[in-house]
């Protein structure tokens, strides 16, 4: 298994309630799964998705990633965040002063990689991208679906065991959401890179292999 949560219960108290958001969630990925997490606004996706990429610890249950038992405090969260997950958002946060070679360099540099090979291989991802043409722009210098691919190189270049994406096409018109989509959809046939994507896009669901709704703070298997 590439990520095993089990049982998984969080709650937020916000001022004098508390917010029960899971109350039982739990979800296997093995390696190779394209899986889809749909539910309504305010359903827990979000947090489901931040527990399982360490950004956030659950109350209760817990979270197997590879063969560790992990939570966000754990002390190697750090260096599995950097280099067994990749993330995208619905908001590329790339950095604004850096080109797109430079954002996707980043994560590389950080793992200890030499800067010309981290310019190396995050351009040889890019292009694969289609973005050769893009190398050298700046985020504001690029449409948004661009922007989505950079945040996906960016995901990618350190060979994540799995990407996880929260609504990565929310903020993209249907022309760019779609080469968004099937740029991932191809990623995973061609590399097994699996993915947890939350999506509110039903049609965009329909190219997973697994469909989970978040109901009452529970994964129901579509
Ligand atoms: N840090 C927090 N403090 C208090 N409440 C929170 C916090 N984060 C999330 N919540 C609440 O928990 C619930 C689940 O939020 P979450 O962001 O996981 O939902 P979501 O399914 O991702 O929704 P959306 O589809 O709108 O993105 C919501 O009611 C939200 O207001
Ligand atoms: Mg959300």
């Amino acid at each position: 298994m590439v990520l095993c949560a089990k049982h998984l219960k969080k709650s937020y108290i916000d001022s004098d309630q508390t917010i029960t958001v899971l109350t039982d969630a739990s979800l296997e990925v093995a390696p190779g799964d394209f899986i889809c997490i749909t539910g309504k606004s305010g359903s827990g996706k979000s947090t489901m998705l931040h527990i399982m990429g360490l950004l956030d610890s659950p109350d209760e249950g817990e979270l197997w990633i590879g063969d560790k038992l992990v939570n966000s405090h754990s002390s190697d969260a750090p260096k599995i965040r950097n280099q067994e997950l990749g993330f995208v958002f619905q908001f590329h946060y790339l950095i604004e002063d850096l080109n797109a070679t430079e954002n996707v360099a980043l994560p590389l540099l950080i793992a200890g990689e030499s800067e010309i090979e981290a310019r190396a291989r995050a351009k040889e991802l890019l292009v694969h991208l289609g973005l050769a043409e893009r190398l050298n722009r700046f985020p504001n210098q690029l449409s948004g679906g661009e922007q989505q691919r950079v945040s996906l190189a960016r995901a990618l270049v350190n060979k994540p065991k799995l990407v996880l994406a929260d609504e990565p096409t929310g903020n993209l018109d249907p022309i760019y959401s779609s080469e968004v989509w099937n740029m991932m959809k191809s990623l995973n046939q061609e590399l097994n890179q699996a993915f947890v994507i939350v999506t509110h896009d039903a049609e965009a669901a329909s190219k997973a292999d697994l469909v989970y709704d978040l109901v009452d703070g529970a994964l129901i298997r579509n």
